[in-house]
C-alpha cells in the first residue's frame, strides 16, 4: 500500500467494514443496475471544482468493484493534475498521455495494482496539449477497447469548472457520477455542473456527497 493510501485512507481498500466503504458499495450497486439495464460500462467521475474528492471517489469505487470480483480499469484522465499513480504507487512514465500521443501502446499503459481485478491507466507525464489529446479519436477508441476487455471502466476526470477537458471526457463515457463536497461547493456551481453533464452523452447515474461529517 502506498504512503498516500495510508495517509489519506483508501477507505474501501483498507477498511471494508466502514460506513464509507458501504457507501461506495451502494454506489457500485446503482451503477451495476445502470450497467445491466442500459449497458453502461464507462463511468466518468466528475465534479464542479477541484478538491471535491473525485480522485478519491474514483479509487474507492474502483476498489469496491474489484472486491466484487469484477474486472476494473481505472483511467486517470486528469492530465494536468494527475494523482492516481500516487494513490496506487505506480510509475507514471507511460500512461494516458503517452498512449494518446502514440508514444506507447495502450497495453504498456495498463498497470496491475496491489488489488486483484483492478488495473490502472495512469495519466502519464503532463503533456502540452491535454485537451487535444482527450478530444481525439484515439481516446474514443481507447475507451471502446477498454469496454471489450473489462467489466467496468471508471474514469477520473478534471473538474468541470477548469475548462473543456472534463466535458470532453464525460461525453465519451456512458455514465457520470457527480461528486459534491458538502458544505463547500456552492449550490450554483453544483447546478451548473449538473447542467453541463446533462448536455453531454453520459447519463448521470449517481451523486456522491463527500466529507459529510466535516
Ligand atoms: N471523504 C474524505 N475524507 C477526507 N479527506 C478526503 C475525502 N475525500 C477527499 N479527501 C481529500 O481531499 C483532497 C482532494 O481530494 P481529491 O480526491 O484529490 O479531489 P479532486 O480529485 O476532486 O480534486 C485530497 O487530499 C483527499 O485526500
Ligand atoms: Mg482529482
Amino acid at each position: 500500500m502506498s504512503r498516500w493510501m495510508r495517509k489519506r485512507g483508501l477507505i474501501a481498500g483498507t477498511n471494508p467494514k466502514s460506513a464509507a466503504a458501504e457507501t461506495y458499495r451502494r454506489l457500485r450497486t446503482g451503477i451495476e443496475l445502470a450497467n445491466r439495464t442500459a449497458g453502461m460500462k464507462t463511468i466518468a467521475i466528475a465534479s464542479a471544482e477541484p478538491g471535491e474528492g473525485k480522485s478519491t471517489a474514483s479509487a474507492n469505487l474502483a476498489i469496491a468493484y474489484a472486491q466484487a470480483n469484477r474486472s476494473v480499469l481505472l483511467i486517470d484522465s486528469d492530465l494536468r493534475a494527475p494523482v492516481q499513480h500516487r494513490i496506487f504507487d505506480l510509475p507514471n512514465e507511460t500512461g494516458l498521455s503517452t498512449a494518446l500521443a502514440g508514444r506507447c501502446g495502450i497495453a504498456e499503459a495498463i498497470r496491475p495494482t496491489a488489488f486483484a481485478n483492478l488495473q490502472v491507466v495512469c495519466a502519464g507525464p503532463i503533456p502540452s496539449n491535454p485537451t487535444e489529446l482527450l478530444d481525439s479519436d484515439g481516446m474514443t477508441a481507447l475507451l471502446e477497447a477498454a469496454k471489450e476487455r473489462f467489466d467496468i471502466v471508471i474514469v477520473d476526470t478534471p473538474s468541470l469548472a477548469a475548462g473543456a477537458d472534463a466535458l470532453i471526457v464525460s461525453d465519451k463515457c456512458d455514465g457520470a457520477v457527480l461528486v459534491i463536497r458538502r458544505g463547500k461547493t456552492k449550490f450554483d456551481a453544483v447546478a451548473k455542473a449538473k447542467e453541463s453533464l446533462e448536455s453531454c452523452r453520459a447519463r448521470l447515474v449517481g451523486a456522491v456527497f463527500n466529507r459529510t461529517g466535516r
